[in-house]
């Protein structure tokens, strides 16, 4: 047995060491860590069995036979992070640039297809060159077997992708059909084709960092729904996004043991200033109504007009949407309508409860949004509020005019509560605006125009910009004082935990792509 078990420790050893010392040192040189590092980092310690780690690749072309490293450039397996199973697959950018083939396919598809049978969340973290250059077809067919499984996981499944280098080529769109994208500021890259081929291409000079780094996608592109200063603070993100989520979508997100006391929040009744004109960071409200330090922030610095993240509301996990009126007066444009669509999404996939803070002047005009889109794109808002099943409540905090007030989880859309607080204005639009169309002509006519025009908004503000027509039609369950708002949503979630809302059978929906 002796013989026996210092062959297994060898070859243990050896594929331990990946690509080898000097790669590793030149990995820990960039700022990266290896790939066990990572692994290490995420999940509860001494949990990690892993699966596949003597596997090598078949490839005799451009002398690759001579070139084999134990468990061919990912390490894969199964473990715990903070108590939970999961399913984890960590490249090795010291094996071939990370580079992925038939036998490093295989591996993954090994551990997605054992994350859907049992039910657990998959967890990719990402360092590659794209396909393998020298296995030709079998790299392509490698990627597409990935992103079949990925397609087929998604929404049944959590899954999650850390970008901790380089991803080229195909290493990009297995991490874009996941629900969540990390990326570490500095080390990483995600494009398609990288700045040689674009300068070939297009001509344009651009840096990997500007073409794909953590930046840009975080703020230019929106690929990105998170990012952090090295790939600890990666790691550790991840982990705190996956406790917001379930195992799968039959299960329920983790409640956290919470101990009630007094919820009435004051400072609430300040953060609407007098003039309706002055904007507000929507972010004080959501951290004064949610449990302290529990707001996570999604695509924080891409379409900042619109507010998305999780966050924890008497220890149970709710996605929060909401308009902020500090960027862009919180208009709906494109970008925010298709931010938050997503977000939604996800939510209502994992069963996590929507929590909507409304305050939207309308949709943004103008050329650019009409050419690029604003009906079909703002249109998924729309369609992704309507589809969602899970608890869905509404606070509108001032303005809700126009589409936009139907857009943002108007009851008609299917919200199981709406509660407005008395500043909220409900309308068509803005009294200014309205008093110009419907008085038009009384305005022209007049002697002193800007008089008439600023009575007529006076008298459409008394009529309209406040919360009571809504009210007295229902539309609004209720209109409440800011400072209680904390303690009617911890009730009426709870209130609402057993909901049971069916979408009519359908192969699948058709949300406007
Ligand atoms: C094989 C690769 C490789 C690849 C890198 N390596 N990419 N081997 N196939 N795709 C190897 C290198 O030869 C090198 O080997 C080692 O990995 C480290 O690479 P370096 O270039 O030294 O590292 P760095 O300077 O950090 O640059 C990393 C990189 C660059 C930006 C990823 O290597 C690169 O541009 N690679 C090619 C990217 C690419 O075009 N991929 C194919 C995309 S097509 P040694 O032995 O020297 O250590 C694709 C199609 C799929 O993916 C489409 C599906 C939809």
């Amino acid at each position: 047995m002796e013989q026996h078990r210092k062959r297994l420790n060898d070859l243990r050893a050896q594929a331990q060491l990946g690509g080898g010392e000097k790669r590793i040192a030149a990995q820990h040189a960039k700022g990266k860590l290896t790939a066990r590092e990572r692994i290490d980092l995420l999940m509860d310690p001494g949990s990690f069995e892993e699966l596949g780690m003597l596997v090598k690749h078949r490839s005799t072309n451009f002398g690759l036979e001579k070139q084999q490293f134990l468990g061919d450039g990912v390490v894969t397996g199964f473990g715990q992070v903070n108590g939970r199973l999961v399913y984890v697959f960590s490249q090795d950018f010291t094996v071939l640039g990370g580079s992925l083939a038939e036998a490093h396919a295989a591996k993954i598809c090994r551990i997605m297809d054992l994350a859907m049978q049992n039910g657990a969340p998959l967890i990719g973290l990402n360092d590659s060159g794209g396909a393998r250059i020298q296995e030709g077809v079998s790299s392509l067919g490698g990627y597409a077997d990935i992103f079949f499984r990925n397609v087929r996981a998604s929404g049944v499944i959590p899954q999650l992708s850390a970008i901790l280098g380089p991803c080229a080529g195909g290493a990009v769109y297995s991490p874009a059909l996941t629900d969540f994208i990390f990326m570490a500021e500095g080390t990483s890259y995600m494009f398609v084709t990288g700045p040689n081929v674009v300068k070939t291409v297009t001509h344009e000079e651009v840096s990997s960092e500007d073409l794909g780094g953590a930046k840009t996608h975080a703020m230019k592109s929106g690929v990105t729904h998170f990012t952090a200063p090295n790939e600890a603070a990666v790691i550790q993100h991840l982990k705190t996004v996956l406790g917001y989520l379930p195992q799968n979508c039959e299960d329920e997100p983790s409640v956290l043991a919470y101990e009630s006391g007094n919820e009435e929040r004051p400072a609430l009744d300040s953060i609407v200033p007098e003039s309706a004109l002055q904007p507000y960071d929507i972010r004080g409200a959501i951290q004064e109504v949610c449990d302290a330090d529990s707001f996570t922030e999604v695509q924080k610095d891409f379409a900042e007009n619109m507010v998305c993240g999780f966050a924890r509301l008497a220890g149970r996990s709710i996605g929060v949407v909401a308009n902020q009126p500090a960027f862009l007066a919180g208009v709906l444009d494109i970008k925010a309508s298709t931010k938050a669509a997503r977000f939604v999404r996800t939510c209502d996939a994992f069963n996590v409860p929507l929590l909507v803070f409304e305050d939207v002047p309308g949709f943004l005009p103008g050329t650019d949004q009409e050419w690029n889109g604003i009906i079909t794109n703002g249109a998924k808002l729309l369609y992704a509020f309507s589809e969602a099943t899970v608890p869905r409540i509404t606070v509108i905090t001032r303005k809700a005019y126009g589409g936009a007030y139907d857009v943002m989880n108007s009851q008609h859309i299917g919200a199981d509560l709406v509660y407005a607080w008395p500043t909220a204005e409900i309308a068509v639009m803005g009294a200014k605006g309205a008093a110009e169309i419907i008085f038009k002509r009384e305005i022209a006519n007049a002697d002193d125009p800007k008089a008439v025009w600023e009575e007529k908004e006076k008298e459409y503000a008394e009529l309209f910009a406040h919360p009571y027509n809504a009210a007295a039609r229902g539309y609004v369950d209720e209109v409440i004082l800011p400072r209680n708002t904390r303690a009617k949503l911890i009730s009426a979630f709870e209130m609402l935990k057993n909901k049971v809302d069916k979408l009519p059978r359908k192969k699948h929906g058709n949300l406007p792509l």
